[in-house]
């Protein structure tokens, strides 16, 4: 059933790629200005599930209400400009530009300007030019990245890349923030910081979908999470239900249940 506090509404969703069936019927809600997770074990169908909200793969069957728009049949670029953007698992960056414009990179998805008045420099291009440039410099700013913005991506650590990713789908305004797997290569320190930003990130009014396998993370800092397992929802609850949850326990926790940070 649909609730319209729920910014995201994802019912039976399947999607299957020859003989696999990596979403067998996902049905699950997300209420505006959480942290919500989706773990799971390798294969479980996360990435999938993040790419068929993008638009990047058209699922058999299944529907995905976005603030009250249906999304299935839409373009990934119509589907950012609703309001989602992502990172992705690997990362996908221009090594030989710099910060910056790999970030204004996400801020053009929301542009308006098509090439004609693009290429005669009309004054509402200048005008969408500087707010760009400015919603750049914020998304920077929130991801501690400011004075990298001239810096060329590829020299920075792995951790920053991995910020740059998350600052570029931030640029775009989203209301919907999908991270995929943004603690994987990072160390300990670099984790604390990131959760500190995912933090920061919610405080501004973002929701965050988060597919992340460091439970020390995903636990301490989602309100809610939802456990997926060969393409179909295993649990659903709150930390402590799904850390309580036999079934989660076995199919993916193992033993070591208790994650406090
Ligand atoms: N483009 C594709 N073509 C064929 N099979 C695919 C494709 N993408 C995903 N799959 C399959 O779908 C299933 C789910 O994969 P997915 O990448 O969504 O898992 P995941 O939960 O993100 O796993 P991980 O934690 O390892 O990232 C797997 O069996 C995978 O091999
Ligand atoms: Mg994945």
């Amino acid at each position: 059933m649909k609730n319209p506090s729920n910014l995201l509404t994802v019912e039976a969703l399947e999607q299957s790629f020859g003989g696999v069936m990596a979403l067998a019927g996902v049905s699950f809600q997300t209420p505006e200005n959480l942290i919500y997770a989706i773990i799971g074990p390798n294969g479980a169908g996360k990435t999938t599930l993040f790419n068929v909200l993008c638009g990047f793969y058209q699922p058999s069957a299944g529907a995905l209400c976005f603030n009250g728009y249906e999304l299935r049949g839409l373009p990934p670029h119509h589907i950012a400009a609703l309001g989602i953007a992502r990172t992705f698992q690997n990362l996908q960056l221009f090594f030989n530009m710099t910060v910056l414009e790999n970030v204004m990179v996400g801020c053009h998805l929301r542009a308006k300007t098509g090439l004609l008045a693009a290429a005669l420099r009309l004054p509402r291009v200048r005008r969408e030019e500087r707010q760009l440039r400015a919603w750049a410099a914020e998304a920077l700013e929130l991801c501690e990245l400011s004075d990298r913005a001239g810096q060329p991506a590829g020299a920075l650590p792995y951790g920053l890349m991995k910020r740059v990713e998350i600052a570029r789908a931030l640029a775009a305004k989203p209301r919907l923030l999908l991270l995929d797997e943004p603690a994987a290569g990072l160390n300990d320190t670099e984790t604390m910081a990131l959760r500190d930003l995912i933090a920061r990130i919610r405080a501004t009014g973002v929701t965050v979908l988060l597919v992340e396998h460091h439970m020390p993370l995903v636990m301490s800092i989602s309100d809610r999470l939802l456990v997926l397992d060969y393409g179909s929802v295993l649990a659903e609850g709150s930390p402590a239900e799904i850390q309580a949850n036999p079934r989660v326990i076995a199919a993916y926790l193992g033993g070591a249940v208790q994650y406090a940070v």
